[in-house]
């Protein structure tokens, strides 16, 4: 899978100098015309992430194909999107039920570190909290994930990968416990 592993993990050098002046964007589940716009956020977002497998955009597109984009939340700019959050099911090799993993999550490089992002990722979580989801899991910097109540969970794990890095927040107030695996087209290269 790619984005289970460390080289999707936030780039911990980023400074925090920039500040959220923008008002929050427009936020709205994704329509079929916009696959393509999204595609190419995706790509742009990551293509000078240091920690990437440049193929985020692929395992959109496979989730979609797949039929597992349980979200796929576009933040607007007037028509143009900026940004764009993937929410899919996982499962637990306890058999728990109701976990979803978040990303890949992008906004527009020119767009970064205005709150776009962070706004995606609440209405995301909310659209979990409200459709009755157990909880969420991503990999990503808890530095910045930490905010929005993600933590590492022992017990909740993600094989192959830096267990600090592997995040969950819990809905439900059961935690899962087991090995977490993504959906296939997490393996999508193009
Ligand atoms: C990660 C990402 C989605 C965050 O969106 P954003 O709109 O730039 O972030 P926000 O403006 O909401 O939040 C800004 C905060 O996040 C931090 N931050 C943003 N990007 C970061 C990064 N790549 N690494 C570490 N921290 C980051 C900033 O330091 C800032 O912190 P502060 O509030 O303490 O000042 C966006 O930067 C992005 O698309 N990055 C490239 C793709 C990527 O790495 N995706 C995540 C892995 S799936």
């Amino acid at each position: 899978m790619n984005i289970e592993k460390p080289k999707d993990v936030l780039h911990s050098s980023h400074t925090s100098t920039r500040r959220r002046m923008a008002p929050e964007p427009q936020v709205r589940d994704e329509l079929p015309a916009d696959a393509a716009a999204i595609a190419q956020l995706t790509a742009a977002a990551f293509a000078n992430a240091p920690h990437t497998s440049h193929a985020e955009q692929f395992i959109v597109d496979a989730l979609r194909r797949a039929g597992q984009l349980t979200l796929s939340l576009v933040a607007l700019e007037g028509e143009d999107i900026v940004g764009h959050v993937a929410v899919s099911p996982v499962s637990v090799s306890s058999g728990a039920r109701g976990w979803y993993g978040l990303g890949p999550i992008s906004v527009a490089p020119d767009r970064q570190g205005q709150g776009i992002g962070a706004t995606l990722m609440r209405r995301a979580l909310q659209r979990l909290r409200e459709a009755g989801a157990a909880g969420c899991v991503l990999l990503g910097d808890p530095a910045y994930y930490g905010r929005f109540g993600f933590v590492v969970r022992p017990g909740l794990t993600l094989p192959g990968v830096p267990a600090e890095y592997f995040q969950a927040i819990c809905f439900s107030g059961e935690w899962a416990t087991g090995d977490v695996k993504y959906h296939e087209a997490f393996d999508a290269t193009a």
